[in-house]
């Protein structure tokens, strides 16, 4: 069994309390590593050291050249890892090995990204009416504390951290308690490609022990978190004492509306890839179904038919296209939503426990029809390949039941009516719209939830936004300063 270590101010070590976490295979429910189960002395070893490194050492005098470069140093030894990452990344979270490969090459191209635009972060001169010249800096937040789910775990370590670090802030980041191998992986690159020790520093432990402790360590200037709503709302509230900075991405339970003039072949190909990929688990899963009365019958038909046609198997199998769910406990969550969609609506697909496997968490993708979206089935993210289809009669109606929803992370449309579709777009209150097509996420575009699906925005400039301030700065042009004393 291999024991790994956190990363704490350069150097990988043992956790203060001595205590280990299995890291379990999915697919075979194998404990494949240890981790240390991190506590809050681990938390604070790893806050002043990014302390440190933030107010001292070599990070404050780095130029925004320099983050840049290191950047790209760590995305191209990301890129020369990328099939050894991609294995690691599918055997621990499950997924198949052809989406982890675009995972890993999604996570060197953020940090490319922010490499880039790290020297592209501008002041302004401020038209104040007295002879002054006045400015905007934008500097660091400081010390970002940085907790990400298991469905992505090298990608969302890479939309924390790689904003950050162009930012100039200095990370402590904790990678979720089921998935934390390729971040540690990935600490293993950051001194060699140059980082100043402490800069980066990687806590592995679970939400209470590990991650509560970043959100109310004083030495933290700013918390980021992808993950559950129930936990972005305790985040919230333990960060109000020492007034952190907070962003929060919070899933959802989002609407892909598919009108009956839409390209019906690509409509099911695109039902299903909106909330299949990945298994299901992804906070912007089209998990709703929406679709136009006249082609409703024969959608559910198509949908069902090629539902069951989906081939699961080892994540590293190339031919698989769904692997299992992450762990145990979301294993018995999607388990449960099988059985209570039974009773709130009609099974068409699924339903079970996928056959065929004596191990690993698998599940049948599973489709319910006829859905009324006041059910759980319809309101509560089932994170899992769980599909509700729901009927619905004309623009107005399927814009109210995409909408009646408390979450607006993510929503699509499919139509070849234009005007149509720009007035869904408007209408319908998400952080995220599609047309034509559900999931395509780049790092140039913004991402982000409005109403519970959080707040903040990743990705693009708007993601390095989140970890700058703005200083003003007045200059005295005249002789004699303001004043009448
Ligand atoms: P979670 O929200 O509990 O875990 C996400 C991260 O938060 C992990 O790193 C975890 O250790 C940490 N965490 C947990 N409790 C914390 C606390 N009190 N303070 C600070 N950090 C804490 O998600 P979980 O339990 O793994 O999954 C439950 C459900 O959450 C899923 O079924 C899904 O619906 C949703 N979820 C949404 C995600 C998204 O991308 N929006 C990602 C993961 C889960
Ligand atoms: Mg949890």
């Amino acid at each position: 069994m291999q024991r790994l270590r956190m990363h704490i101010g350069g150097e990988f070590v043992e956790g203060v309390r001595k205590g280990w976490l299995p890291v379990i295979d999915p697919s075979t429910e194998d404990t494949f590593a240890e981790v240390p189960a991190g506590t809050a002395e681990d938390v604070d070893r790893a806050a002043r050291a990014a302390r440190s490194a933030f107010d001292s050492g070599d990070w404050p005098a780095t130029t925004a050249q320099d983050r840049g470069r290191l950047l790209f140093k760590l995305a191209d030894r990301i890129r020369a890892e990328a099939p050894r990452l991609a294995e690691l990344e599918a055997r621990n979270c499950g997924k198949p090995i052809v989406e982890a490969e675009f995972d890993i090459n999604d996570t060197a191209t953020c940090f490319e990204y922010y490499g880039g635009l790290a020297t592209k972060v501008l002041g302004h001169v401020n038209p104040v009416p007295d002879n002054a010249l006045s400015l905007s800096l934008r500097e660091p937040v400081g010390v970002a504390g940085q907790i990400i789910p298991w469905n992505y775990p090298l990608l969302m370590a890479a939309w924390k951290l790689a904003p950050a670090l162009a930012a100039g802030c200095t990370c402590v980041l904790k990678p979720a308690e089921q998935t934390p191998l390729t971040a540690l992986e990935l600490a293993t690159f950051f001194e060699a490609v140059g980082f100043p020790p402490g800069v980066i520093n990687i806590v592995t432990g679970d939400g209470e022990g590990a991650g509560a402790p970043i959100v109310t360590h004083p030495s933290i200037d700013k918390v980021a978190f992808t993950g559950s709503a129930a936990v972005g709302k305790i985040i919230l509230r333990n960060a109000a004492d020492s007034i952190k900075r907070v962003t929060l991405e919070l899933g959802g339970k989002s609407p892909n509306i598919f009108f009956a003039d839409a390209d019906f072949e690509a409509a099911i190909d695109g039902a299903l890839f909106g909330v299949f990929i990945n298994q299901g688990e992804v906070c912007s899963a089209g998990s709703r179904i929406l679709v136009e009365k006249p082609i409703y019958s024969k959608f559910v038909e198509a949908l069902a038919a090629k539902t069951k046609t989906i081939r699961l198997g080892a994540p590293l199998d190339r031919e698989t296209k769904m692997g299992p769910v992450v762990s145990a406990e979301q294993y018995e969550r999607v388990r449960e939503y099988q059985e209570i969609g039974k009773r709130e609506a009609r099974l068409v697909a699924g339903g079970g426990r996928a056959e065929g496997f004596k191990k690993g968490f698998y599940v049948q993708p599973t489709i319910f029809a006829d859905v009324d979206n006041s059910t759980r089935i319809a309101r509560e993210e089932v994170f899992g390949p769980v599909a509700a289809v729901i009927p619905f009669e004309g623009e107005a109606n399927a814009i109210r039941i995409a909408n009646d929803t408390p979450y607006g992370l993510a929503a699509a449309v499919w139509s070849r009516d234009i005007f149509r579709v720009m007035r869904v777009v408007k209408a319908v209150r998400a952080g995220i719209v599609w047309v034509n097509h559900m999931q395509p996420t780049y790092v140039e575009a913004p991402w982000g939830g409005y109403k519970q699906s959080g707040f903040g925005r990743e990705l693009g400039p708007w993601g390095i936004e989140e970890y700058l301030e703005t200083k003003q700065v007045h200059i005295n042009l005249n002789e004699q300063p303001i004043g009448w004393y």
